[in-house]
């Protein structure tokens, strides 16, 4: 194939590629014609370059989409968060507020309580000092603090009856707690009935209040014995000063205490 380029017409033979414009189709002659291939390829790279830029734009479009979606997703979560840990906190300060009102009612009630008690305290202080100074009862003898009453001379009684005698006088049989009580209550008559009986468990020795008694320093040596095999009271005698078990049903002079 020859390439024959004529400088009049710019057309080339028949088997040859025609590059110049024919006469009178272009106003700058020197311009070759573009032949239908050419065309046709440049139209599909445009057509490709479009598509690309398109697939860019989509993906891109599609990316930012899906960013935008978990950012979305990543507030809402948080707002919801938000609000949770703003109904908590609300929640915490109400109980905060609410245990405040406690302490400050119990501290109220706290000192009320110790007002009071003081008050008590002081009534007791009170108390204690009229009975160690109260005049006893015409025929009672004072004591300590407490009054006594001995029954009549040449008059004895079971210990029962002795201490029925004695809650009849809104008293009761002596307690004797103390050495110096021990010998006050035993020196008025050769034998005094005391409030002291195990007669309800033996062995178990307890004071008409019902108080246990506390060792056994008071007791005569080797007593109590139980030796008439049914001794379940006690009684003081002015020649020992100790106690001694004996039968309840011994007739006996008796002490009261109030
Ligand atoms: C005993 C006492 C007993 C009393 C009874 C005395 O000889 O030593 O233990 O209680 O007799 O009357
Ligand atoms: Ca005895």
């Amino acid at each position: 194939m020859s390439v024959a380029l004529s400088s009049k017409s710019g057309e080339f033979g028949d088997d040859s590629i025609n590059l110049m414009a024919p006469a009178g189709r272009s106003k700058f002659g020197w311009i070759p014609q573009i032949s239908g291939w050419c065309i046709g390829a440049a139209v599909c790279l445009g057509c490709l370059l479009l598509i690309l830029i398109l697939g860019v734009v989509a993906h891109n479009s599609s990316a930012i989409g899906h960013r935008d979606s978990m950012c979305e997703n990543m507030i809402d979560s948080l707002t919801a968060d938000r609000e949770s840990l703003r109904a908590e906190r609300d929640q915490l300060k109400d109980t905060s507020s609410n245990l405040t009102k406690e302490i400050e009612a119990l501290q109220s009630q706290y000192k009320a309580v110790a007002a009071s008690r003081d008050k008590l305290q002081e009534e007791v202080n009170t108390l204690n000092l009229t009975r160690a100074r109260r005049e006893c009862h015409q025929g009672w003898k004072a004591f300590g603090d407490k009054c006594y009453y001995f029954s009549t001379s040449g008059v004895t009684k079971s210990w029962a009856l002795s201490r029925k005698d004695c809650l009849e006088r809104g008293a009761d049989l002596a307690i004797v707690t103390t050495r110096e009580e021990l010998d006050f209550v035993s020196k008025t008559y050769a034998v005094t009935w005391i409030g002291l009986s195990d007669k309800d468990r033996e062995g178990k020795w307890v004071w008409v209040d019902g108080t246990e008694l506390q060792g056994d320093e008071f007791w005569q040596d080797g007593e109590p014995n139980n030796s008439d095999g049914d001794e379940d009271c006690a009684e003081v005698s002015r020649s020992a000063k100790r106690f001694n078990d004996v039968p309840c049903s011994r007739r006996f002079s008796w002490a009261c205490e109030l």
